[in-house]
């Protein structure tokens, strides 16, 4: 059973999203978060690693980021999220805060290529949910921030399969990686780095 509070804020954004998207908002002003079931396997994935630090990019209004803090609180780790959009951010802290989390999440506003290279830290975790054409730079800048053992979880490959199979073909093909597309919701790669 998860915490009162994560529990209240994430059904609070599925039903918003669920007006949203029966209202017809444009992609570009809903959240665009991933399915419930996709969150509650990245919750596991944060929390079974103590001390765990989890980077996510692409963070929108924090529904993913609240399932990545969440898991990250059990044994003390805690997430990174980046974001570019001003008014996705205002909502992020206010949901991210509303969840109990702020302690254990931080989001660093503008784009993920500026923010990224700034980065002096190094990551078990990274979540990658930003704009799928983007997604072949943004693991290349992420490459160098994963520990060895690390792990890159990439949603939309199965969605968005015209523009993400060579991003699978590229992370299975890679030596230095293991890498493996699990069918759950909108499809993920996940992506072990050996080195
Ligand atoms: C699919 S949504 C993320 C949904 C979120 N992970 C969730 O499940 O709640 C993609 C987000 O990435 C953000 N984004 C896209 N390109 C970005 C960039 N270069 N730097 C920072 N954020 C970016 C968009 O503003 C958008 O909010």
């Amino acid at each position: 059973m998860l915490d009162e509070r994560v529990s209240a804020v994430l059904a609070r954004l599925e039903e918003e999203d669920r007006i949203e998207r029966e209202a017809g908002v444009p992609a570009s002003q809903r959240s665009r978060q991933v399915a419930p079931s996709t969150g509650r396997l990245l919750f596991a994935l944060a929390a079974t690693q103590a001390g765990v630090e989890v980077l996510e990019i692409g963070a929108s209004r924090g529904y993913s980021s609240i399932w990545l803090a969440a898991g990250a609180r059990v044994l003390g780790g805690r997430l990174l999220s980046l974001e570019h959009d001003p008014v996705k951010c205002a909502a992020w802290r206010a949901n991210v805060g509303a969840a109990g989390l702020a302690e254990w999440a931080e989001l660093v506003e503008g784009d993920a290529f500026a923010t990224l290279r700034e980065i002096d830290d190094v990551f078990d975790v990274v979540f990658l949910d930003a704009e799928k054409d983007d997604y072949e730079q943004l693991f290349a800048l992420a490459r160098p921030l994963l520990e060895p053992g690390g792990l890159v979880v990439a949603d939309n490959v199965t969605s968005h399969a015209e523009t993400l199979a060579a991003y699978s073909a590229a992370r299975q093909a890679d030596p230095t990686l293991s890498s493996v597309t699990v069918p759950l919701d909108r499809g993920l790669e996940l992506t072990t780095a050996l080195a």
